[in-house]
């Protein structure tokens, strides 16, 4: 029997009224202050993974329940949007830091890192820079000032950046952007040169969707950071975004490939923004395939060395993108609306538990 089998009937059972007993280079790893195992954090600080949620505008300073689950269960988190190039720098030169510095201030104040995300999109440009009639030095002189800027304000604050977001195809291509076509693809060397020059000590990713497993995606994205580490240019570590859904996730022993070859190139891994959606509403069947699914990935990550984060995109099913962007999908995180832990984060915690 497979660990996942093994594991989705003992939680059949648990939901049956049983219990559950399911089965670095500079890295994100000091000490966690809160080695206390009965929380995520505390759990995931002894195999020195960063645990962490992608937080939406206000919600820590608005909500006094997500701030408190935030900070007791997470050591690390990412804006969902407010670091983004259309909320940043809404006009040229004009940079809206308000939200993005309470965001790092409370991250600072409940000992969490950050992550920076996305210096550089195709998507969340504000309409002045996503114009086609700058000239290549012109977007040049954009993206290195907005990269220096950013960067530079949190210099030393934020431990880790999105650099480029999904700049790859399906097929493995690089993908048409504003980016492409008016510079070329040397802009993505620029881009983690100017990124290095802000902040020397922040690790510099690569994060993408849909690259997990293996296949023409993955290879063209394993092929890009292999040739920008060839050059000398300053990658530390690939985002696997991990948006899936229960019923079709990668399969596993693709992924731990993957993850050992670019480990194998000295990157590091973190999976960014993971949610596992199923069709709403949730029946008790989803919620254990959804906690299966969560649970193998974790498994994959501790059996990695090079695996040294792991972050759900967003905290509770109150506030997820996954509603609005797949018809039909939803409760994918680890928290229901009401703040109250799902399966998933029970077999997640018994499995930072139960890994040497
Ligand atoms: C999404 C946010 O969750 C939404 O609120 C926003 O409207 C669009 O962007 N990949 C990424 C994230 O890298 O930045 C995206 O976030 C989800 C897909």
């Amino acid at each position: 029997m497979t660990h996942s089998r093994l594991c989705s009937t003992i939680l059949a059972a648990m939901l049956l009224g049983g219990s559950v007993a399911c089965d670095s280079a500079d890295t994100l790893d000091d000490e966690d202050t809160t080695q206390d195992d009965s929380t995520l954090r505390g759990a995931a600080a002894r195999h020195g993974l960063a645990m962490g949620v992608a937080v939406g505008t206000g919600l820590q300073r608005t909500d006094s329940r997500f701030a408190e689950v935030l900070g007791r269960e997470f050591n690390i988190l990412v804006a969902e949007n407010t670091m983004k190039p259309a909320a940043i720098q809404p006009a040229q030169g004009v940079f809206s830091w308000d939200e993005a510095d309470q965001l790092v201030a409370f991250a600072e104040s409940r000992d969490m890192k950050v992550r920076g995300h996305t210096l550089l999109w195709h998507e969340s440009l504000p309409s002045w820079m996503n114009s086609p009639t700058w000239s290549r030095e012109q977007l040049l002189a954009i993206l290195e000032n907005h990269i220096k800027t950013l960067v530079g304000r949190y210099k030393g604050r934020v431990a880790a950046w999105d650099v480029v977001n999904e700049a790859v195809e399906w097929n493995g291509t690089l993908r048409e952007t504003l980016w492409l076509n008016g510079i070329g693809p040397e802009y993505l060397e620029w881009v983690f040169r100017w990124a290095h020059e802000a902040d020397p000590d922040a690790l510099l990713f690569y994060n993408d969707y849909g690259a997990e497993g293996l296949g023409q995606k993955s290879d063209g994205v394993y092929n890009l950071l292999r040739d920008l580490l060839d050059a000398g240019v300053p990658v530390h570590g690939v985002g696997m975004q991990m948006h899936v859904a229960a019923a079709s996730p990668p399969r596993m022993s693709d992924f731990k490939t993957n993850m050992a070859r670019l480990a194998n190139l000295g990157l590091q891994i973190h999976i960014t923004e993971m949610d596992v959606r199923i069709p709403i509403p949730a029946t008790d069947a989803g919620l254990v395939q959804q906690a299966v699914v969560y649970r193998d990935v974790l498994d994959a990550c501790l059996a990695e060395d090079g695996c040294t984060g792991l972050l759900t995109w967003g905290l509770t099913d109150r506030h997820s993108w996954v509603p609005s962007s797949f018809e039909g999908y939803g409760s994918a995180l680890l928290f229901d609306a009401e703040y109250q832990p799902k399966l998933a984060y029970q077999v997640m915690l018994d499995g930072l538990r139960e890994a040497d």
